[in-house]
């Protein structure tokens, strides 16, 4: 059922401030500020040397934004990869490691693959799965329930913010255990946490003016998102899921990157999405984009009301979420990447919830 919403992909961004609560619930004693985890953990994050992350698509971008938590409020090491590379690269793991799999359908083939890779090197196996009684879910030792309901978009979405939001629990449990976090440290980062639905609420209600800009994001022919930090993984985010709905070209960099070859595809025909809320590198992200600007290449900045203070002039359009700890903020820019993503692709005329060649469940490599 697609409640009022047109498309189930429509519905599904609008659930967010209530799956992420619900997954928030799950992970998170609110009243002691502290997460708490139900699972019986086969491992302690005490021990590890390193953390391996294996996944697909969308979940292996959850990945890579929890390497960033994890090596910052854990100090602990990851390695990431997506399964399909993984899987080959038979890379060599220490006995009594542990390896995450992060997956929505927890059917994924290459991800499976990689699990039992990992489980036949003496990995703990644990696994990020929305399908409780699912195969990957079946061959983990330890199950991490992302619990966003049913997704039936192709297009993932829900499923991305409570995954980013069970992995930022996780990161905090592993801080705690290896004795990196202190307790007020611990109940800042819950507290984080805890203020993120209400966020996700207002960014949502930034819709009207997406839908300007997506009007005339339908008109392009190849889009560049940047980000940097754990924003960069967000930007590779928007470039997915604007080409696997609006098949419009688009490509995720790293900021900094920019100047090393994508800078040469600048002109005034092609938008420069700049995904960088204010945080610490929040002055380098956007110098990047004073050199879009000065070549004449169409600015949609995405950050927050301090962020687009500093921004300045020249920027074609600021789309305003509200501002938050860095701690969470990609999670709350996954909103603006998805409605400008929809729209973009509701002006095409495409079929949004079933995108051309793609399936909801990749169970063959
Ligand atoms: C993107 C998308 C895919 C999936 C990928 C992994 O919107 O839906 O990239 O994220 O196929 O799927 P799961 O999470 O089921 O392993």
């Amino acid at each position: 059922d697609k409640g009022n919403h047109r498309h189930f992909m429509a519905k599904e961004i609008y659930e967010q401030p209530e799956t992420i609560s619900h997954t928030l619930s799950h992970y998170v004693d609110m009243g002691a500020e502290k997460v708490a985890l139900r699972e019986t953990l086969p491992f302690d994050f005490a021990d590890l040397t390193r953390l391996t992350i294996s996944a697909c698509g969308t979940a292996y971008f959850a990945g890579a934004v929890a390497k960033y938590w994890f090596e910052r409020h854990a100090r602990l090491p990851v390695d990431i990869d997506v399964a399909s590379e993984f899987r080959y690269r038979e890379p060599p793991l220490e006995k009594g490691g542990l390896s995450l799999f992060i997956s929505q359908s927890g059917e994924t083939a290459d991800t499976l693959a990689a699990l039992r890779y990992c489980a036949g090197q003496g990995q703990h196996v644990a696994s990020l799965v929305n399908t409780q009684e699912s195969t990957i879910a079946r061959e983990s030792d330890v199950v991490f329930p992302i619990l966003c309901g049913p997704e039936i978009g192709v297009a993932s979405t829900k499923a991305l913010t409570a995954q980013l939001t069970a992995l930022a629990g996780l990161s905090i449990a592993a801080g705690r255990a290896r004795g990196v976090l202190s307790a007020e440290r611990e109940n800042e980062l819950v507290r984080a946490l805890t203020a993120l639905p209400a966020a996700v609420a207002k960014a949502l209600a930034a819709e009207s003016q997406i839908i300007d800009i997506a009007k005339r994001l339908s008109k392009a022919k190849d889009v560049l998102y940047l980000g940097r930090g754990p924003m960069f993984p967000i930007a590779m985010e928007g470039a997915l899921k604007l080409k696997e709905i609006s098949y419009i070209h688009a490509e995720g960099y790293a900021a900094g990157e920019l100047k090393h070859g994508p800078i040469a595809l600048v002109d005034e025909d092609m938008p420069v999405i700049v995904v960088a809320p204010s945080d610490e590198l929040v002055d380098k992200t956007l110098s990047n984009m004073q050199e879009v600007a000065a070549r004449g290449g169409k600015i949609i900045l995405i950050t927050d009301a301090e962020g687009a203070e500093t921004a300045g002039h020249g920027i074609s359009d600021v789309i305003i979420v509200p501002r938050v700890d860095s701690f969470v903020a990609p999670i709350l820019a996954c909103i603006p990447v998805q409605l400008l993503a929809y729209h973009t692709a509701v002006f095409m005329g495409t079929d949004v919830d079933q995108p051309r060649n793609l399936a909801k469940s990749v169970t063959v490599e």
